[in-house]
């Protein structure tokens, strides 16, 4: 069963060398180029860089003032003209750049030529709307064409987006909005969910009701339920679309002009606008891109992300559409309307990449092989994976009932903050382990190191940092550049701080073994236990509460939650119901606790300060650690009798 994947040592020594077959015809064949680019890497970037087009060329590749970059300086260039009008001068104009799969089984091509009419009927459908160079757009918007429009217009009329994941609530969307001080929000009716119409508009009416800088709201129609359309604010998509003109001048940026910001928790309360540029960022996607999926020209490549997160960003828009690669687009669940639905995807689209994350493996092993046994999967060439450790015994099932042992495996490590892939095999050069994201890529700079910031020896454990500058790397937090300093590059001086822990093994290979700060990874999704404590203690019923995240099979982990109670609340199941259910409200159906545990009081040092180590350790149904700092050692007794309830 998986614990830790750094206590698998036996499955370690397990390597998988790539296939002599698939080497001869990779992207990357010469193991040269982690020197080459170890020894130059600025140099390294800008031959990267030079694959995309420039207005004009920069004049420095790199500017670091630690801890502030810029990349490519005084380079001008648009992302939308990269990923879309680049490829209309030759025969990919007719390549299918976004193959749509609704959940209802319905179906959408759009070539590269239909892109490029739809984003610039939608770029200046935002002009029209009053959105210019440097005012922030909200997307809010299930997994549709319309969502990649939308984010593509944006980047070309150089209107940072903002997206928020449609499974955040109104009261998280309202909060991101106003942190982005959004002047447009792009959303839907709503999407398709197992089969049910879910209501999207209806959490922006309830945001808007708290966002005095949103103008105007453009509504597209998918599940064309019943929603309420505010006179002046709101518009219909499909008519302002049927007005608008096709052909929009793109905006000529500054590499260094902001793309996107991209909201990710922290160890406090307040989620952080994580802020990423143009050139560098652009430059860092579409060359991992290419790269890490070997991708070829006639690939259908398939990564099951939510454009909500950093991967839909970089790794289902950015990157492989600045390659002209065929993107499948999924909008629903991977077990409806059966648990194959991902296989018959595969097998309908003849899908030869795969990107997907662990839990979603852990499930597919749960539902047994007889779901992908029987869909013809043959078409695969490459598997990845990305949001969380992968353990040993699901990268085998992968690469045993998914890949057929036939392709490689490409587990990879990043952040929302990295903006691109940082650590994993390349293909056709790189051995991999089973459950280690193996080294860092060409030009990237991994290290784990101890207490003090000094690379740890083989076979120990540390803390995982980043050494050198890369090119996709996040600015700065939105509007509070002190935050970033703070998060960032003040643990280790000079080294940036992931926030993960991981061990170097004999042969230099990184095992990440997940966070080592208040931030909880639930389905590879990022939760900080911060955000879910304030959520709680809102709750009149709430005096006091601790959040931590424990080891769940197929998630990863789960928030698990302990409270207090105010005087004269009694504890009952309904209770726990509601105070699931406010999290959500509060936050998103994501950070729902799994368990929520009440005390008469909570563990605390004498100083008061709650002892969550014994609490992740309760949860867990561990040993108990230290417990000599206690100021009230009875407390435990309560809270292990109660665990017993789970
Ligand atoms: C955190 C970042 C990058 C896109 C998805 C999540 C964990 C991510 C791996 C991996 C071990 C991984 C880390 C990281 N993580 N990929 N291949 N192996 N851990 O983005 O929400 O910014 O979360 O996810 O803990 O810090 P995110």
């Amino acid at each position: 069963m998986f614990r830790s994947n750094m206590m698998d040592f036996a499955a370690e020594e397990q390597v998988f060398y790539p296939d002599i077959s698939f080497s001869i015809r990779a992207n990357v064949r010469d193991t040269r180029i982690y020197d080459w680019a170890g020894i130059d890497y600025e140099g390294f970037w800008a031959t990267e860089a030079e694959q995309l087009h420039w207005y004009r060329p920069w004049d420095k590749v790199l500017d670091w003032q630690p801890p502030f970059a810029q990349w490519f300086v005084g380079g001008k260039i648009n992302a939308c003209y990269n990923c879309v009008d680049r490829h209309l001068s030759s025969w990919r104009r007719n390549k299918a750049a976004i193959i749509f799969e609704g959940e209802l089984g319905d179906q959408q091509v759009l070539t590269y030529q239909d892109l490029y009419r739809e984003v610039t009927k939608f770029a200046n459908v935002l002009r029209g709307l009053g959105v210019k160079k440097g005012d922030l757009v909200s997307i809010y918007m299930p997994m549709i064409p319309q969502a990649v429009v939308a984010m593509l217009a944006c980047a070309r009329i150089g209107a940072p987006h903002s997206v928020v994941f449609g499974g955040f609530s109104a009261e998280a969307l309202r909060d991101r909005i106003n942190d982005a001080g959004a002047k447009v929000v792009v959303t839907a009716d709503g999407c398709w969910r197992r089969g049910k119409a879910i209501p999207l508009k209806q959490n922006v009416d309830i945001a808007l009701t708290q966002c005095p800088s949103v103008e105007k709201v453009v509504v597209v129609e998918r599940t064309r339920s019943e929603v309420y359309m505010e006179p002046g604010r709101d518009l219909w998509y499909h008519e302002l679309m049927q007005q608008a003109p096709i052909g929009c001048e793109p905006e000529v940026m500054d590499a260094e002009d902001i793309l996107f910001i991209l909201y990710t928790s922290g160890t406090t309360g307040k989620p952080k606008g994580i802020v990423h540029t143009t050139g560098g960022y652009l430059t860092g996607v579409t060359s991992t891109h290419r790269n890490l999926f070997d991708l070829k020209e006639d690939d259908v490549y398939w990564c099951t992300a939510d454009i909500g997160w950093i991967t839909g960003h970089s790794y289902i828009v950015y990157g492989p559409l600045a390659n002209g690669a065929t993107v499948l687009l999924f909008e629903g669940a991977p077990d409806y309307p059966a648990r194959d639905r991902f296989w018959e995807i595969i097998e309908k689209y003849r899908v030869t990449i795969f990107y997907t994350a662990p839990t979603a493996i852990r499930l597919f092993m749960k539902w047994g092989e007889v779901w992908p046994n029987g869909r013809d999967l043959s078409s695969l060439r490459v598997l990845g994976s990305v949001g969380e450790p992968i353990n040993p015994e699901a990268w085998l099932w992968y690469h045993k009932h998914i890949g057929r042992e036939k392709c490689p495996i490409v587990d990879t490590w990043w952040q929302t903050e990295t903006g691109m892939v940082m650590v994993a095999p390349l293909p056709g050069i790189t051995p991999t382990k089973p459950g280690s994201a193996t080294v860092s890529l060409p030009g990237v700079a991994v290290d784990v190191v101890d207490e003090l910031g000094n690379p740890v020896e083989a076979g120990h454990s540390g803390y995982l940092v980043i050494k050198k500058p890369w090119p996709a790397m996040l600015r700065t937090v939105y509007k509070d550049p002190q935050r970033y300093v703070d998060q960032y590059w003040s643990r280790f001086p000079g080294l940036y701080f992931t926030g993960d822990g991981a061990r170097r093994d004999k042969d230099g290979y990184i095992w990440v073994s997940g966070r080592v700060d208040d931030v909880i990874n639930v389905s590879g999704h990022r939760i900080g236990t911060a955000e879910v404590e304030s959520a709680l203690v809102e709750h009149p019923a709430v005096a006091e509460a601790a959040v931590i995240g424990r080891y769940h099979e197929l998630k990863g982990q789960a928030v698990s939650a302990f409270i207090t109670l105010r005087e004269g609340v009694a504890w009952a199941p309904e209770l726990e119901k509601d105070l699931k259910a406010h999290v959500a409200k509060k936050i998103g159906g994501l950070a729902r606790p799994e368990e929520i545990i009440c005390a008469w009081e909570l563990p605390k040092t004498r100083s008061g300060k709650i002892m969550r180590r014994l609490l992740k350790d309760i949860a867990e149904g561990r040993v108990l650690g230290d417990i000599s700092t206690l100021a009230d050692p009875t407390v435990i007794h309560q809270l292990m009798n109660k665990k017993s309830a789970f």
